[in-house]
């Protein structure tokens, strides 16, 4: 801020405040020491209006507003330039300083706290109750916005509840998908295949590969299609169709773990268009500690009923 709109700002709002002392004083005076009631002089359908000061109680919360406002601005930056001089601040106050002081506190206490589970193996802790509570509420406040607040997924969002994994279902690779993210990229083939060629291989998907029924007026060539499929899709989600986990191309045989719908539409879409669906990285937020907390919760949700918890 320049100079000029600092000075104005400040005498603006010391200006404002000696003001309204000065008006809370002046229309003070006339307090009645004690003696008769004196009245405005006017009357309303016999209805008077006393001529009383203020209680004393409700001048003094104006005053005491003042006095407030005046120890505000002194110890925060609320006039032009000024920093503040609230204690533990150095060079002012600002919301971020604040903000940053909060999370080192709770760093403090709850540090250890993740330092001793993220030094337990996933696989171990997603059997701990305890660190599955703690998991299930980073979950809820981190990822829910986008994978549900059941876990479950929506249209762009996988489920993470099942045991059908675009990228790879370790407890070790669930972490590496949360800590470093994931960009999936599934090419546009519509400008390249063609109209007829998006067609056909959508219903050679739809139904050779994931065994869903096609209407009975559909005019696809379902030969052409798996031509296409071999010449073009083959080398990212398979021979078979089973996809390949390093590079994030789902299984097409299983449409249940398909996010982008599994309507010939929404499959002609996804093929014409192509895909980029994008899990952002949380190491940069999280760390690592509470990062492997949450493969571990992650994990737990896809064995809901773990065979290592049975025989145990
Ligand atoms: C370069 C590798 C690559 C090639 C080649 C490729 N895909 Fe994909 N495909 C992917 C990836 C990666 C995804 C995941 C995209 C995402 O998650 O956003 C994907 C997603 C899909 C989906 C969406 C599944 C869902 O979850 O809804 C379909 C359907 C699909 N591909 C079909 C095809 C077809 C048909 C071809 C051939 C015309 C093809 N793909 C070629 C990598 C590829
Ligand atoms: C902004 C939305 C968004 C948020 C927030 C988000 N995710 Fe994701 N996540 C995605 C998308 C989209 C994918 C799928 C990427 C793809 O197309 O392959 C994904 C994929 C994943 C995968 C891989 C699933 C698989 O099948 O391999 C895991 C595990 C995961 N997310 C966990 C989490 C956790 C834990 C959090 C909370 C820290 C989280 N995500 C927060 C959008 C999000």
């Amino acid at each position: 801020m320049t100079t000029f709109w600092s000075w104005y700002i400040t005498l603006l709002s010391l200006g404002s405040l000696a003001a309204l002392l000065w008006l809370v004083f002046a229309t003070r005076r006339g307090e009645s020491a004690g003696g008769a009631d004196k009245t405005m002089g006017h009357s309303f359908d016999g209805i008077e209006e006393y001529d009383n000061p203020l209680p004393k109680w409700w001048f003094m919360l104006f005053v005491g507003t003042i006095v407030f406002a005046a120890g505000y601005l002194l110890l925060y930056p609320g006039l032009g330039n000024w920093k503040g001089v609230l204690p533990g601040y150095q060079d002012g106050w600002t919301q971020t300083k604040q903000w940053q002081r909060e999370v080192d506190n709770a760093d403090k206490l709850y540090g250890p706290i993740f330092a001793k589970l993220a030094a337990t193996p996933i696989e171990t802790l997603a059997r701990d109750e305890q660190a599955l509570k703690i998991g299930g509420r980073l979950f809820a406040t981190y990822c829910s916005v986008c994978h549900g607040s059941d876990a479950k997924g929506a249209l762009g969002f996988p489920n993470l509840t099942d045991s059908n994994w675009r990228w790879g279902g370790e407890p070790e690779t669930i972490k590496t998908s949360i800590l470093h993210g994931r960009i999936a990229a599934m090419p546009a083939w519509g400008s390249i295949i063609g109209e007829s060629g998006v067609k056909n291989v959508a219903a050679y998907v739809h139904t050779s590969l994931a065994g869903l029924s096609l209407p009975a007026d559909s005019d696809a060539d379902l030969e052409a299609g798996a031509q296409t499929y071999s010449s073009t899709c083959q080398a990212c989600h398979g021979a078979e169709g089973k996809g390949m986990q390093p590079m994030g191309a789902p299984d097409l045989t299983h449409s249940a773990g398909w996010i982008y719908g599994s309507s010939l539409v929404q499959l002609q879409q996804t093929i014409r268009h192509g895909r980029n669906g994008q899990m952002p990285a949380q190491e940069q937020y999280l760390g690592n500690d509470k990062v492997h907390v949450l493969a571990a919760y992650v994990l737990s949700l896809s064995q809901q009923q773990p065979a290592s918890l049975a025989t145990k």
